[in-house]
């Protein structure tokens, strides 16, 4: 296994180049499964998760070329609809095929995601959703056994606006007979992206990126093949994350590749905490400022502020002035980068699901382990401005979810040794 020597404290400045966004990428992967026609794509990111998903359609008889990031991907025959166990457990987000599955071929085997670190994360909305669409759903030995005649459009309401479901009763939606009405959807860039991605290939949808999307199901032989290549969107969680680890470093980080819109109310929270940052139409400059003050925030389905960017947050708040809280309502146990942080000098205190932090003046380098995607990029953060070095085991978390990121935060300054493992 991978581990990273950070050597700090480090000054960050210079520009960056955010990727193309995991959490789009792979739901956008996933709906290939709906075109009988090639679909190509430029920009892919390197990513451990982009792999599993790419995996998981080969296993069922996808073609998948790949160059870098150009990749083009077949489904126009599939040999089998299962999502095995050992790939799924691997990346909860693989349950995404389901929808696809079910709406092309009327039959999906998927694994059962499990729990995962962060919480329990059941996807029973996902299925709520499908039957309401006339699918039959039975669990067997850890598998969702899923088949339906053909799938038929429904007003589907989520008690709550899961963005996995979102996707999943989207494309399902694409070839099922008539209309789908997604009520109380997630609103989040990505689910907006899909469906940017669906549309360049003939499909007709209104209203993504609100709480009621509208989706026109169609026959597949009115699916039109699109000759351009798609570009998934810049990844706004690692855009957050070079933004505040160039305010922690007290240097001048320009942030480029992104819409400054998607990280709005984390520029504001920012800002209010005394951060100075310029926020241009595709990038966000972080200049140099005078010490930031605690505050308060509270994680929130989009546009609120995003649990991805609370552990990098809490990074932050250990070495601002005075208090702040943070309080995680999406996620049951997301605070495992607490005791890692602590021992590298951070103040906090937890109860229940919301943390008090104490500012301090700074931290000091330890060996610390990750346990799961963000709160690793947490501890990176903090390593960063750490005194000394401190060792970061257990880095194909961070592996899962941001591409290269140790080159790019050694390309701005920070001193960083990845060890093969
Ligand atoms: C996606 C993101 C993840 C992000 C999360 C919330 C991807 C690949 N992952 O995850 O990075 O942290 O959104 O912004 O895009 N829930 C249920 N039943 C369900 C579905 C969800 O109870 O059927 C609960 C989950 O346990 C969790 C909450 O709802 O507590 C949020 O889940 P959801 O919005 O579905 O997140 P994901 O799609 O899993």
């Amino acid at each position: 296994m991978d581990k990273l020597l950070v050597t700090g404290p480090c000054q960050l400045n210079g520009s960056v180049e955010i990727s193309s966004a995991k959490n789009a990428t792979l739901p956008i992967l996933a709906a290939t499964i709906l075109f009988p026609f090639p679909v190509k794509f430029v920009g892919i990111p390197d990513l451990m998760d982009v792999g599993t998903i790419l995996k998981l359609l080969q296993s069922m008889g996808i073609k998948v070329t790949k160059n870098d990031g150009d990749v083009v991907v077949d489904a126009t025959k599939l040999d089998n609809q299962h999502a095995d166990y050992l790939l799924v457990k691997t990346m909860r987000a693989s349950v995404l095929v389901l929808g696809p599955l079910l709406a092309r071929y009327g039959v999906a085997s998927v694994s059962l995601p499990g729990g995962c670190a962060i919480g329990a994360r059941p996807v029973d909305i996902h299925l709520t959703g499908l039957e309401k669409m006339g699918a039959q759903i039975e669990i067997e030995n850890g598998y969702i056994k899923a088949k339906c005649d053909k799938l038929k459009g429904a007003v589907v309401t989520f008690p709550f606006p899961s963005v996995g479901a979102t996707e999943n009763i989207m494309m399902a939606a694409v070839l099922a007979e008539g209309t789908t009405v997604i009520e109380n959807a997630a609103m989040e860039p990505e689910i907006d992206d899909l469906a940017h991605f669906l549309m360049s290939q003939g499909v007709k949808i209104e209203g993504a990126g609100t709480s009621r999307i509208t989706i026109h199901g169609m026959k597949e032989s009115e699916l039109k093949p699109n000759p351009k290549s798609y570009r998934v969107i810049g990844d706004r969680i690692e855009a957050a994350t070079f933004i505040i680890a160039g305010i922690m470093s007290g240097g001048e980080v320009k942030v480029t590749g992104l819409n400054p819109d998607h990280l709005k109310f984390v520029i504001e929270t920012l800002t209010k905490m005394g951060a100075n940052i310029e926020v241009g139409r595709d990038f966000v400059q972080v200049k140099k400022s005078n010490r930031l003050k605690g505050t308060t925030i509270e994680t929130l389905p989009f546009p609120g502020f995003p649990t991805d960017v609370q552990a990098q947050m809490m990074a932050l708040m250990s070495i601002v002035d005075g208090n702040s809280i943070v309080t995680e309502t999406i996620f049951e146990n997301r605070f495992m980068h607490v005791p890692e942080m602590i021992r590298m000098g951070s103040k906090i205190t937890l109860k229940g699901n919301s943390a008090l932090i104490e500012g301090v003046e700074h931290l000091s380098g330890a060996p610390v382990m990750c346990t799961d995607l963000r709160a690793s990029a947490a501890l990176i953060l903090c390593a960063l401005i750490a005194h000394g070095q401190t060792e970061i085991q257990r880095v194909y978390h961070l592996d899962r979810g941001y591409e290269k990121i140790d080159e790019k935060l050694t390309k701005l300054g920070g001193k960083i040794q990845r060890v093969k493992g």
